[in-house]
């Protein structure tokens, strides 16, 4: 079992927390408070839910809907008022059992519920436990975007049990893989090699460690800078392309592919604009990945969703560049950069090409 201390900020005033990562972790949990509240979505396998009731005894187990179709206010709602109705008191505690969605919703529950009860975070899939469980982003969904409402609401303690990503289909482990090799190019190299390896698989040798040291990167970030107020940002490299990707295609293609789509015109756009050339690692990522195939797109229909992302300011958007590997740096992108690399990546992306098959 792997342990990652997870700093507090100030002035936020948010406790320092861990993250443990290894196999069995759901049998064994323990936390103080007695009256607990588990959530989880309709689609996780059974065998969790029951682990959990066994070794935490909730007072109340609330199901929710699968992915995203969680993270409405509709449902924030229902699962508020089973809190009440539960009686959960505010020395109680929430804990979100799942992938990213579920566990968002959950902590955004744990906010808001009598203004801030205790929340654990149980990750079961590896997008959500390299990325969404740590960190402390929050919330729901709104029909005008995503994550349009939520709170920084820091988890007491992680746990990522490697068992669970043993019932993830392939498809779905490789597009969480994304997220891992993102924080090997932004922050430690030596994840680029050892997530593409063939014992990064569930059950694999090198799964607990790989896993382990990329959720240590995105400890770091968080530690450092809770609210992006700066370094946080770094964590949305390949992420402009990859939220417009998700948005053009009504969500017709999976964040984590999306995320791997990204990271290849991102590093295109590292390269045009004067950074080492990292195409080859993005290339063998996506190679790795087999991301679903995206419909044909144009320039002019993706770039009005990239405008909208959120690093945007009065002055246009920026990206998430990277000089080298482990160098990233926030910049401003000419128009014409953007468009020329976006043939570039096109042409890599597209399912004629080798990439993708
Ligand atoms: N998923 C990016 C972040 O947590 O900041």
């Amino acid at each position: 079992m792997r342990r990652i201390e997870v700093g507090g900020q100030e002035p936020n005033g948010a406790a320092p927390y861990r993250v443990e990562v290894g196999a069995g972790l759901l049998s064994t949990l323990q936390v103080p408070q007695k009256h607990i509240a588990l959530i989880h979505p309709a689609d996780l396998p059974r065998q969790f839910v029951k682990m959990v009731q066994a070794s935490l005894s909730p007072t109340v187990t609330i199901e929710v809907p699968a992915r995203d179709d969680c993270k409405t206010l509709d449902v924030l709602s229902g699962v508020l008022s089973k809190l009440a109705a539960a009686n959960i008191p505010r020395d109680g505690a929430v804990v979100g059992l799942g992938g990213g969605a579920a566990t968002d919703l959950a902590g955004f529950a744990a906010a808001s519920y009598l203004r801030g009860v205790a929340f654990y975070t149980l990750p079961t899939t590896l997008l959500g436990m390299v990325d969404a469980a740590v960190g402390g982003k929050t919330g729901v969904n709104l029909p005008e975007g995503k994550n349009l409402v939520g709170a920084f609401w820091p988890p007491k303690a992680v746990w990522c049990d490697t068992d669970t990503l043993a019932t993830l289909p392939d498809a779905v482990f490789r597009e969480g893989a994304a997220e891992a090799y993102k924080h090997g190019l932004i922050s430690d190299p030596s994840l680029l090699e050892r997530v593409l390896s063939p014992e990064f698989r569930p059950g694999g040798a090198n799964l607990e460690d790989t896993l382990a040291d990329a959720i240590a990167v995105k400890a770091g970030v968080v530690t450092r800078d809770l609210t992006e107020q700066g370094e946080r940002a770094f964590l949305n490299f390949g992420h402009t392309l990859a939220h417009a990707l998700e948005a053009v295609t009504d969500h017709g293609v999976t964040h984590g592919d999306a995320v791997g789509y990204g990271m290849h015109y991102a590093a295109l756009l590292s390269r045009e604009m004067g950074g080492a050339d990292l195409t080859p690692h993005t290339r063998a990522f996506l190679k790795w990945q087999q991301p679903a195939p995206l419909p044909p797109l144009t320039f002019e229909a993706v770039m009005p969703y990239m405008a909208r992302d959120k690093k945007a300011d009065a002055q246009g958007v920026r990206f998430v560049l990277l000089c080298d590997l482990a160098q990233p740096y926030l910049a401003r992108v000419p128009e014409a950069v953007l468009r020329g690399a976006f043939g570039e990546w096109q042409r890599a992306a597209s399912p004629s090409n080798d990439l993708t098959v």
